[in-house]
């Protein structure tokens, strides 16, 4: 068996699955089962300063191994979920708190509330594909860096910043918000938005019309991503985008990310996807004669010509 322990801004998992955020994180409870169902670290649902009751249903379609959803961000508010971290932690495994702000300075008040529950690291959620503004920080260097800035004034636990594939600026938001002092960044958010439209009536099946594209087909997209941002930055990196087997985690992997997050392949494989995950890349370490996950890190090569 080889190590597949790995390290973010000094919070160790003990592999490198996470679940991803938005994904059966809405309870301490649930957070706390996928905890011991194997899942290196768990993210939290995306949590905002009040209560939010997001977008009228239907809010996801299913494609099988493509996905869109406008939940909207539906949330209970940061005071009501400080409980649920602390429920979490109950699982042993790192939590990441993913938090969302309508300014930079709501960021840091939604921190300033839930850094009560002591989570292991902040998710800077500036890549939401279906709220009104929610992508507008992921696209904008300053902002986003703005926002790492205000945040990191109100609290000493580390920051992840989520980055949307969205913007011709990944490698500038990337570098902007490194500078800025985030410690992690995960990429990638839902692509898009999308559009599914239901032939016989004509009318687009999501209440919201548009929403965030996920699932097998992304993962190309999320480890181009990963890459570019790799060559750019020096922080560790949460490569998040279809993954459903230990090759595909690789992929991410080699590509420059530190740990892989997981989320529309729950669907298909609910919890065991973790331990899948996990037991195929400790094969493919195998093969490849390697002793942990650190030494295929960033290891792409050049293409030869
Ligand atoms: C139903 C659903 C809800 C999501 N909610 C959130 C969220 O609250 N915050 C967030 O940062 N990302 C959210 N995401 C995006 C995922 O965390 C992930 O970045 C994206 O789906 C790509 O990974 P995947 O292909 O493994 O699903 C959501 C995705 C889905 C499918």
């Amino acid at each position: 068996m080889a190590e597949l322990t790995t390290e973010l801004a000094g919070v160790k998992l003990e592999n490198p699955t996470v679940l991803s955020a938005g994904i059966l994180g809405n309870t301490g409870e649930i957070l706390k089962r996928v905890g011991l169902s194997g899942a290196g670290a768990v993210t939290t649902k995306t949590i905002g300063l009040k209560p939010r009751k997001g977008n009228k249903n239907p809010t996801v379609v299913d494609m099988g191994d493509v996905f869109l959803n406008a939940m909207g961000l539906p949330n209970p508010g940061a005071e009501n979920f400080v409980e649920e971290i602390r429920i979490a932690k109950e699982g042993g495994k790192p939590i990441i708190s993913s938090i969302f702000g309508k300014d930079a300075g709501e960021f840091a008040e939604v921190a300033k509330i839930l850094k009560k529950a002591e989570p292991d690291l902040f998710e800077l959620n500036i890549s939401c594909p279906n709220v009104g503004s929610g992508m507008s920080f992921g696209c904008d260097p300053v902002a986003a860096g703005k926002v790492v800035e205000k945040v990191k004034a109100v609290t000493d636990i580390s920051l992840s910043v989520k980055m949307t594939p969205n913007t011709h600026l990944l490698v500038e938001v990337a570098k902007s918000v490194e500078k800025a002092g985030a410690s992690v960044i995960t990429a990638i958010n839902g692509l898009g938005p999308g559009m599914v439209i239901d032939v016989e009536t004509g009318i687009p099946v999501l209440a919201n019309k548009v929403g965030g594209v996920s699932g097998k087909f992304v993962r190309p997209i999320a480890t181009r991503c990963i890459y570019s941002i790799a060559q750019a930055v020096k922080i560790p990196i949460i490569g998040v985008g279809g993954i459903y087997s230990g090759e595909d985690a690789a992929q991410h992997i080699i590509a420059g990310a530190s740990a892989v997050g997981i989320g529309t392949a729950v669907k298909d494989h609910y919890l065991d996807i973790f331990k899948k995950v996990c037991d195929e890349l400790d094969v493919i370490l195998e093969r490849k004669k390697l002793k942990s996950i650190g030494e295929l890190v960033g290891t792409v090569k050049e293409v030869l010509t």
